[in-house]
This record gives structure tokens, sequence and C-alpha cells, in this order.
């Protein structure tokens, strides 16, 4: 077959008779092929106040996958809460949606379209929490050390969503979760002390300190995000000056136990939060995050949509 069929005259007669012949089998199969497509016909409301790559590709990936569609708000198109109630839209959505992904600022933006919905509503990131990049890092933990108990990780930097989801889970998970932030910057008090609760029943530990190394000693994981996240770009450069000393380095990394893997959520600023000889270096496993995006949210989304 040539690249494009332009004109009739683009394929033989070979070529002719295989596309009839797929088309009857097509035909034939096609009630067939949409029962394996599980969440056929379902739609994904996708809401975004903020930019973002990995979390729009692979929301919108993983619903068609599934046999459904996602359809993209950007931050203009709705204008969430301007133009028109968190209620409101909610009430709207749910009408035709079968569920809702919001990337917001406030925290209560997302917790407003859940409580005023009737369908399932997912955190695509708010300035709170990144629950869905969580679930990827743990799927990506499990297939890189075979199991996900007795895992020690250390979270070096800004305490911010990504953090606060990273402690909840390793408090449901049973892990030794160690937080080196700088004064001024740690995580949520609320979601720490939830943390601890949930790292008392699960064999998991919690400790928050000022120490890079301290945290970083004999841990399997090291991971980072960026100083300023969004919402929070205009501090960067105050944030740069307090952030100098947490940067995850060689000397940080040599702390780690020798097969420690180095996680980042991304997009990632380096030469500021990592070097490019960690991030891009034999230990990271940045892009199989990335990856795992896609998998985790489509099995989240079958737990809630289907
Ligand atoms: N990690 C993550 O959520 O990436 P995006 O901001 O590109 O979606
Ligand atoms: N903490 C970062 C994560 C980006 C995926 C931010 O909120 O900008």
């Amino acid at each position: 077959m040539k690249k494009d069929f332009v004109s009739m005259s683009d394929i033989d007669r070979v070529t002719f008779l295989e596309i009839i012949r797929d088309a009857c089998v097509l035909k034939e199969e096609r009630e067939k092929a949409m029962e394996k497509i599980p969440l056929k016909g379902k739609v994904l409301a996708m809401l975004f106040e903020k930019p973002s790559l990995r979390t729009r590709f692979t929301f919108q990936t993983g619903i068609y996958e599934l046999g459904g569609m996602g359809i993209y708000f950007a931050p203009s198109d709705i204008d969430i809460g301007k133009r028109e109630s968190v209620e409101d839209i909610a009430k709207n959505l749910s009408r035709w949606a079968s569920g809702i992904m919001a990337r917001t600022f406030a925290h209560s933006t997302v917790t407003g379209l859940a409580e005023h919905s009737s369908v399932p509503v997912i955190n695509g990131l708010s300035n709170l929490e990144h629950p869905c990049q969580i679930l990827a890092d743990f799927q990506t933990i499990y297939e890189k050390k075979g199991k996900l108990d007795n895992i020690k990780l250390a979270f070096i930097g800004d305490g911010n969503n990504v953090c606060n989801s990273m402690l909840l889970a390793s408090g449901i998970m049973g892990v030794d979760f160690r937080v080196a932030h700088p004064k001024g910057y740690e995580p949520d008090k609320e979601i720490t002390e939830e943390a601890k609760k949930l790292a008392g029943a699960s064999g998991g530990s919690i400790t928050i300190t000022n120490d890079p190394k301290e945290a970083a000693d004999g841990v399997d994981v090291i991971y980072t995000d960026v100083w300023a996240s969004m919402g929070f770009k205009h501090e960067a450069e105050e944030r740069r000056k307090a952030f100098a000393s947490f940067q995850v380095n060689e000397e940080v990394a040599l702390c780690a136990d020798k097969d420690y893997i180095f996680m980042h959520c991304l997009p990632a600023i380096r030469g500021e939060e990592v070097t490019s000889e960690v991030i891009d270096g034999p230990h990271s496993v940045v892009f199989d995050q990335a990856e795992n995006r896609l998998h985790s949210q489509k099995a989240l989304m079958l737990k809630l949509m289907r």
C-alpha cells in the first residue's frame, strides 16, 4: 500500500481485495469487538485551569483505548467559578459525561465538583494534591523493585502537591517516607498528621527533616519536583535561594542505596532541583513514570467508570 490514498489509482488489485475482505471481517465482528471495550461510549470531561502534557495526553488516550472519549477544556473555555459556578458546572457535566477529570488551582474546586456531581471526579492535580501521579509512581516502584513492602523513599524539595499525595500514599502502603524541605516549605500539616496516623496502622513511618542527606540515607527511591509549582511561579526567584542546598545531585545520590531509583513527576528544570547527571543518568526512571500515567489511569477509570 502506498503512503497516501489520494486517487483511486493509488491501490492495486491485491490491495483492493484485501481492503474489501478486511471490511467484511470488521463488519462481522463489530458487535463482539465493542463488547471487549469496557468504557464503550463513555465520555470523560477534562477540565484544565493549568497547562499539562502528561495528564492531558494520558487521560485522553486512556479513555480512548478503553472505548470512550475525552473532551478537553482549556483554562479559558469554562473559566471555572468566574463564568459559571463550580456547582452549576458539575451539574451540567453530570448530565452528559460519565466522569470528570479536573486540574485546578484551589483544591476546593475539585472537591466542589465532586460534591455537586453525580459522576466520578478525578483530581488531575490541584495545589494541594496530585494523586494520579502517585498511582503511576507506585506502579513504577513495583516494576523496578519487584515489591512495595519495605520501601524507603526520600522526597527532597518543596512540600507541594506531589509531596502531599506521596505522604498519604506512603502512610497507606507502609513506606518509610522521609521529606527534606527548606524551612517554610513544609508539606500540608493536616496531611502530614493523617499520613502519620495511616503509617501507624500500616507499619510505615513518616520523617520530616531539613537535611537532604539525612533523608536520602540508604533509600531505595529519591524523588524530587520543581521548586516553584504552577501557581507559585512568581515566587521562583526567592525559592531558588531557599532551595539552593536541596538540589538532588551526585553527592546526595551517593547517600542512597547503590540500586536506588531517581523519580520526578516532570516537567523538570535541570540544574535546579536536579542535575542532568542524575535525571539523565542510569538510575533515573522518570519516563517510566510518565508512561505509567497512561496505564494506572486506565485502571483507575475502570474502577470508577465501568
Ligand atoms: N506530571 C504531570 O502531571 O505532568 P503534566 O503537568 O504535564 O500533566
Ligand atoms: N508540583 C508541580 C507538579 C507538576 C506536574 C506543579 O504543581 O506544578
